[in-house]
Protein backbone atom coordinates (compact mmCIF):
# COMPACT_ATOMS: atom_id res chain seq x y z
CA UNK A 1 0.00 0.00 0.00
CA UNK A 2 1.49 3.70 -0.68
CA UNK A 3 0.08 6.91 0.23
CA UNK A 4 0.50 10.35 -1.55
CA UNK A 5 2.19 12.65 0.80
CA UNK A 6 4.46 14.25 -1.10
CA UNK A 7 5.63 13.59 -4.73
CA UNK A 8 9.71 12.59 -3.26
CA UNK A 9 8.27 9.30 -2.30
CA UNK A 10 7.60 8.72 -6.17
CA UNK A 11 9.92 7.97 -8.97
CA UNK A 12 9.72 9.68 -12.47
CA UNK A 13 7.78 6.38 -13.76
CA UNK A 14 5.58 6.45 -11.27
CA UNK A 15 4.62 10.19 -12.03
CA UNK A 16 4.04 9.73 -15.14
CA UNK A 17 2.17 6.73 -14.75
CA UNK A 18 0.19 8.43 -12.56
CA UNK A 19 -0.52 10.91 -15.35
CA UNK A 20 -1.00 8.59 -17.98
CA UNK A 21 -3.90 7.13 -16.10
CA UNK A 22 -5.48 10.61 -15.89
CA UNK A 23 -5.44 11.36 -19.72
CA UNK A 24 -6.48 8.04 -20.49
CA UNK A 25 -9.49 8.52 -17.79
CA UNK A 26 -10.14 11.97 -19.02
CA UNK A 27 -10.68 10.87 -22.95
CA UNK A 28 -13.00 8.13 -21.67
CA UNK A 29 -14.72 10.75 -20.21
CA UNK A 30 -15.02 13.32 -23.34
CA UNK A 31 -16.46 10.39 -25.15
CA UNK A 32 -18.78 9.11 -22.40
CA UNK A 33 -17.56 6.41 -20.75
CA UNK A 34 -17.23 6.07 -17.50
CA UNK A 35 -15.30 2.99 -15.99
CA UNK A 36 -16.23 2.49 -12.49
CA UNK A 37 -12.64 1.52 -11.46
CA UNK A 38 -13.49 2.43 -7.61
CA UNK A 39 -17.10 0.74 -7.40
CA UNK A 40 -18.11 1.26 -3.66
CA UNK A 41 -14.78 2.51 -2.30
CA UNK A 42 -15.66 5.41 -0.69
CA UNK A 43 -12.85 8.35 -0.29
CA UNK A 44 -12.69 10.43 3.22
CA UNK A 45 -12.59 14.26 2.92
CA UNK A 46 -10.73 16.07 5.88
CA UNK A 47 -10.73 19.36 5.36
CA UNK A 48 -8.88 21.69 7.96
CA UNK A 49 -8.94 24.77 5.29
CA UNK A 50 -11.10 25.77 2.50
CA UNK A 51 -11.39 24.31 -0.75
CA UNK A 52 -13.68 24.97 -4.26
CA UNK A 53 -10.83 22.68 -6.43
CA UNK A 54 -9.66 20.20 -4.40
CA UNK A 55 -13.77 19.66 -2.93
CA UNK A 56 -14.84 19.26 -5.99
CA UNK A 57 -12.76 17.64 -7.93
CA UNK A 58 -12.23 14.50 -5.48
CA UNK A 59 -16.14 14.38 -4.81
CA UNK A 60 -17.14 14.65 -8.06
CA UNK A 61 -14.21 12.28 -8.97
CA UNK A 62 -14.71 9.50 -7.16
CA UNK A 63 -18.15 9.59 -7.98
CA UNK A 64 -17.37 8.98 -11.73
CA UNK A 65 -15.46 6.00 -10.74
CA UNK A 66 -18.47 4.55 -9.10
CA UNK A 67 -17.34 5.65 -5.62
CA UNK A 68 -18.48 7.60 -3.13
CA UNK A 69 -16.54 10.92 -1.09
CA UNK A 70 -17.34 11.91 2.75
CA UNK A 71 -16.89 15.46 3.00
CA UNK A 72 -15.27 15.91 6.82
CA UNK A 73 -14.97 19.46 7.98
CA UNK A 74 -13.01 19.98 10.98
CA UNK A 75 -15.55 21.54 12.13
CA UNK A 76 -18.20 18.96 12.40
CA UNK A 77 -15.72 15.94 13.17
CA UNK A 78 -14.13 15.46 16.80
CA UNK A 79 -10.80 15.86 15.77
CA UNK A 80 -11.52 19.63 15.25
CA UNK A 81 -12.23 19.50 19.77
CA UNK A 82 -9.17 17.49 20.35
CA UNK A 83 -9.78 13.86 19.32
CA UNK A 84 -6.48 12.85 18.79
CA UNK A 85 -5.04 12.10 15.07
CA UNK A 86 -3.95 8.52 15.67
CA UNK A 87 -7.64 7.41 16.84
CA UNK A 88 -9.50 9.54 14.15
CA UNK A 89 -6.70 7.77 11.82
CA UNK A 90 -7.74 4.21 13.11
CA UNK A 91 -11.70 5.09 13.32
CA UNK A 92 -11.55 6.57 9.47
CA UNK A 93 -9.48 3.79 7.76
CA UNK A 94 -11.28 0.82 9.23
CA UNK A 95 -14.39 2.23 7.61
CA UNK A 96 -13.43 3.60 4.53
CA UNK A 97 -11.20 2.95 1.62
CA UNK A 98 -9.03 5.88 0.51
CA UNK A 99 -8.51 9.00 2.96
CA UNK A 100 -7.90 12.86 1.74
CA UNK A 101 -6.64 15.12 3.85
CA UNK A 102 -5.67 18.94 3.64
CA UNK A 103 -4.34 20.68 6.70
CA UNK A 104 -2.04 23.09 8.29
CA UNK A 105 1.22 21.23 9.56
CA UNK A 106 2.47 18.29 7.22
CA UNK A 107 3.10 16.62 10.26
CA UNK A 108 -0.31 15.88 10.53
CA UNK A 109 -0.90 13.87 7.52
CA UNK A 110 2.25 12.05 8.34
CA UNK A 111 1.04 10.67 11.58
CA UNK A 112 -2.63 10.44 10.15
CA UNK A 113 -0.56 7.72 7.64
CA UNK A 114 0.80 6.26 10.06
CA UNK A 115 -1.97 4.84 12.12
CA UNK A 116 -4.04 4.05 8.62
CA UNK A 117 -5.47 1.08 6.79
CA UNK A 118 -5.78 2.47 3.64
CA UNK A 119 -4.02 5.48 1.40
CA UNK A 120 -3.87 8.98 2.55
CA UNK A 121 -3.55 11.66 -0.15
CA UNK A 122 -2.08 15.04 0.49
CA UNK A 123 -5.00 17.72 -0.85
CA UNK A 124 -2.43 20.54 0.56
CA UNK A 125 -0.11 21.36 3.97
CA UNK A 126 1.38 24.02 4.91
CA UNK A 127 4.44 22.31 3.12
CA UNK A 128 3.25 20.93 0.13
CA UNK A 129 0.31 21.03 -2.70
CA UNK A 130 1.82 17.39 -4.56
CA UNK A 131 -2.21 16.84 -6.57
CA UNK A 132 -1.93 20.43 -7.83
CA UNK A 133 1.65 19.45 -9.49
CA UNK A 134 -0.23 16.46 -10.71
CA UNK A 135 -2.35 18.29 -12.79
CA UNK A 136 0.17 21.12 -13.57
CA UNK A 137 2.46 18.87 -14.99
CA UNK A 138 -0.76 17.08 -16.81
CA UNK A 139 -1.48 20.49 -18.52
CA UNK A 140 2.28 21.11 -19.70
CA UNK A 141 1.85 17.32 -21.04
CA UNK A 142 -1.40 18.36 -22.74
CA UNK A 143 0.48 22.03 -24.30
CA UNK A 144 3.29 19.74 -25.33
CA UNK A 145 6.01 22.13 -23.29
CA UNK A 146 6.89 19.46 -20.93
CA UNK A 147 10.11 19.16 -23.20
CA UNK A 148 13.38 21.23 -22.11
CA UNK A 149 10.98 22.93 -19.75
CA UNK A 150 12.65 26.37 -18.17
CA UNK A 151 9.79 27.46 -15.51
CA UNK A 152 9.76 30.21 -13.62
CA UNK A 153 7.65 30.62 -10.67
CA UNK A 154 7.59 34.29 -9.46
CA UNK A 155 6.28 34.81 -5.96
CA UNK A 156 6.33 33.61 -2.14
CA UNK A 157 8.41 30.39 -1.23
CA UNK A 158 5.57 28.31 -0.41
CA UNK A 159 3.78 24.81 -0.50
CA UNK A 160 3.33 25.45 -4.19
CA UNK A 161 7.06 26.52 -4.66
CA UNK A 162 8.26 23.63 -2.79
CA UNK A 163 6.08 20.69 -4.78
CA UNK A 164 7.84 22.57 -8.18
CA UNK A 165 10.91 21.66 -6.49
CA UNK A 166 10.47 18.17 -6.14
CA UNK A 167 8.61 17.71 -9.28
CA UNK A 168 11.31 19.58 -11.17
CA UNK A 169 14.05 17.47 -9.13
CA UNK A 170 12.14 14.29 -10.02
CA UNK A 171 11.61 14.62 -13.70
CA UNK A 172 14.66 16.40 -14.34
CA UNK A 173 13.34 19.95 -15.98
CA UNK A 174 14.72 23.68 -15.13
CA UNK A 175 13.04 25.79 -12.13
CA UNK A 176 13.86 29.34 -11.55
CA UNK A 177 12.24 30.66 -8.16
CA UNK A 178 12.20 34.44 -7.38
CA UNK A 179 11.20 35.48 -4.14
CA UNK A 180 11.12 39.01 -2.27
CA UNK A 181 13.79 38.84 0.53
CA UNK A 182 12.41 37.04 3.58
CA UNK A 183 9.93 34.96 1.99
CA UNK A 184 12.43 32.51 0.28
CA UNK A 185 11.68 28.47 -0.01
CA UNK A 186 12.93 26.27 3.33
CA UNK A 187 16.07 25.76 3.05
CA UNK A 188 16.09 21.37 3.97
CA UNK A 189 13.28 21.31 0.75
CA UNK A 190 15.90 23.16 -1.16
CA UNK A 191 18.56 20.56 -0.22
CA UNK A 192 16.55 17.62 -0.32
CA UNK A 193 15.13 18.89 -3.92
CA UNK A 194 18.97 19.13 -5.00
CA UNK A 195 19.90 15.99 -3.51
CA UNK A 196 17.18 14.51 -5.92
CA UNK A 197 18.12 16.54 -8.99
CA UNK A 198 21.32 15.44 -9.20
CA UNK A 199 20.10 12.01 -10.41
CA UNK A 200 17.50 13.47 -12.70
CA UNK A 201 19.88 16.61 -14.06
CA UNK A 202 17.08 19.22 -13.08
CA UNK A 203 18.49 22.55 -12.37
CA UNK A 204 16.84 24.44 -9.48
CA UNK A 205 17.72 27.72 -8.96
CA UNK A 206 17.03 30.62 -6.31
CA UNK A 207 16.72 34.72 -6.57
CA UNK A 208 15.08 37.97 -5.52
CA UNK A 209 15.37 39.05 -8.93
CA UNK A 210 11.97 37.65 -11.02
CA UNK A 211 13.71 39.16 -14.30
CA UNK A 212 16.22 37.10 -14.01
CA UNK A 213 14.15 34.09 -13.23
CA UNK A 214 11.62 34.84 -15.80
CA UNK A 215 14.56 35.55 -19.06
CA UNK A 216 13.88 33.24 -21.77
CA UNK A 217 11.14 30.80 -19.39
CA UNK A 218 8.89 28.88 -21.52
CA UNK A 219 6.57 28.64 -18.39
CA UNK A 220 6.03 31.50 -16.10
CA UNK A 221 3.99 30.87 -12.95
CA UNK A 222 3.16 32.45 -9.63
CA UNK A 223 0.71 31.90 -6.67
CA UNK A 224 -1.07 33.80 -4.04
CA UNK A 225 1.34 35.81 -1.78
CA UNK A 226 -0.92 35.28 1.49
CA UNK A 227 -1.71 31.21 1.63
CA UNK A 228 -4.46 30.11 3.89
CA UNK A 229 -3.22 30.73 7.71
CA UNK A 230 -1.62 33.63 6.57
CA UNK A 231 -4.76 36.21 6.19
CA UNK A 232 -3.31 38.51 9.12
CA UNK A 233 -0.24 38.98 7.17
CA UNK A 234 -1.97 39.82 4.22
CA UNK A 235 -1.52 43.60 3.81
CA UNK A 236 2.22 43.73 4.74
CA UNK A 237 3.17 40.88 2.09
CA UNK A 238 1.41 43.53 -0.55
CA UNK A 239 4.08 46.08 0.44
CA UNK A 240 7.03 43.11 0.87
CA UNK A 241 6.20 41.66 -2.95
CA UNK A 242 5.99 45.29 -4.92
CA UNK A 243 7.32 44.34 -8.03
CA UNK A 244 6.50 40.49 -8.13
CA UNK A 245 3.54 40.97 -9.80
CA UNK A 246 3.23 39.03 -13.11
CA UNK A 247 2.27 41.01 -15.64
CA UNK A 248 2.73 41.79 -19.35
CA UNK A 249 5.77 43.20 -19.31
CA UNK A 250 6.86 40.48 -17.25
CA UNK A 251 5.62 38.24 -19.48
CA UNK A 252 7.45 39.90 -22.22
CA UNK A 253 10.64 38.59 -21.01
CA UNK A 254 9.64 35.42 -21.37
CA UNK A 255 9.89 33.08 -24.29
CA UNK A 256 7.59 34.08 -27.04
CA UNK A 257 4.51 31.98 -26.55
CA UNK A 258 5.49 31.43 -23.13
CA UNK A 259 2.84 29.20 -20.92
CA UNK A 260 1.31 31.03 -17.72
CA UNK A 261 0.02 28.62 -14.91
CA UNK A 262 -1.84 28.93 -11.81
CA UNK A 263 -3.20 26.86 -9.03
CA UNK A 264 -5.96 29.38 -8.73
CA UNK A 265 -7.42 30.71 -6.35
CA UNK A 266 -6.13 34.11 -8.15
CA UNK A 267 -5.72 37.56 -6.98
CA UNK A 268 -5.64 40.10 -9.60
CA UNK A 269 -3.32 42.71 -9.58
CA UNK A 270 -1.37 41.01 -6.95
CA UNK A 271 0.44 38.00 -7.76
CA UNK A 272 -0.49 38.57 -11.54
CA UNK A 273 -2.19 41.42 -14.23
CA UNK A 274 -5.88 40.62 -14.78
CA UNK A 275 -4.54 40.73 -18.46
CA UNK A 276 -2.49 38.08 -17.89
CA UNK A 277 -4.88 36.27 -15.96
CA UNK A 278 -7.36 36.36 -18.99
CA UNK A 279 -4.87 36.31 -21.75
CA UNK A 280 -4.04 32.80 -20.54
CA UNK A 281 -7.60 31.63 -18.96
CA UNK A 282 -8.16 28.82 -21.53
CA UNK A 283 -4.70 26.96 -20.16
CA UNK A 284 -5.72 28.11 -16.32
CA UNK A 285 -8.91 27.08 -16.29
CA UNK A 286 -7.90 23.50 -18.39
CA UNK A 287 -5.35 23.50 -15.25
CA UNK A 288 -7.85 23.64 -13.00
CA UNK A 289 -10.50 20.90 -14.81
CA UNK A 290 -7.28 18.59 -14.92
CA UNK A 291 -6.93 18.45 -10.93
CA UNK A 292 -10.26 16.18 -11.78
CA UNK A 293 -8.81 14.12 -13.96
CA UNK A 294 -5.14 13.40 -12.37
CA UNK A 295 -6.69 13.24 -9.31
CA UNK A 296 -8.87 9.97 -10.89
CA UNK A 297 -5.27 8.67 -12.03
CA UNK A 298 -3.69 8.97 -8.64
CA UNK A 299 -6.97 7.07 -6.85
CA UNK A 300 -7.17 4.18 -9.19
CA UNK A 301 -3.26 4.44 -9.67
CA UNK A 302 -3.30 4.14 -5.73
CA UNK A 303 -6.05 1.37 -5.56
CA UNK A 304 -3.80 -0.65 -8.10
CA UNK A 305 -1.16 -0.57 -5.63
CA UNK A 306 -2.91 -3.06 -2.58
N1 LIG B 1 -5.72 24.98 -6.25
C1 LIG B 1 -6.44 24.53 -5.21
O1 LIG B 1 -6.03 23.64 -4.46
O2 LIG B 1 -7.66 25.12 -5.06
P1 LIG B 1 -8.66 24.99 -3.84
O3 LIG B 1 -8.02 25.67 -2.65
O4 LIG B 1 -9.91 25.68 -4.30
O5 LIG B 1 -8.91 23.54 -3.55
N1 LIG C 1 -0.44 28.51 -1.37
C1 LIG C 1 -1.88 28.48 -1.40
C2 LIG C 1 -2.38 27.47 -2.37
C3 LIG C 1 -3.87 27.42 -2.53
C4 LIG C 1 -4.33 26.35 -3.46
C5 LIG C 1 -2.40 28.20 0.01
O1 LIG C 1 -1.82 27.36 0.70
O2 LIG C 1 -3.37 28.84 0.42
Amino acid sequence: MRHFLTLKDFTKEEILEIIGIGLEIKKDLRAGIYKEQLKNQTLAMIFEKSSTRTRVSFETGMFQLGGHALFLSNRDIHLGRGEPIKDTSRVISSMCDMVMIRTFEHSMIEEFAAYSKVPIINGLTDSYHPVQLLADYMTMVEYGVNENAVVAYIGDGNNMTHSWMILAAKLGFELRIATPKGYEVDASVMAEALKIAKESGAIISVTNDPKKAVAGATIVTTDTWASMGQEDEKEQRIQNFKGFMVDDSMMSLAQKNAKFLHCLPAYREQEVSESVLEGHSEIVFNEAENRLHAQKGLMVWLDRQR
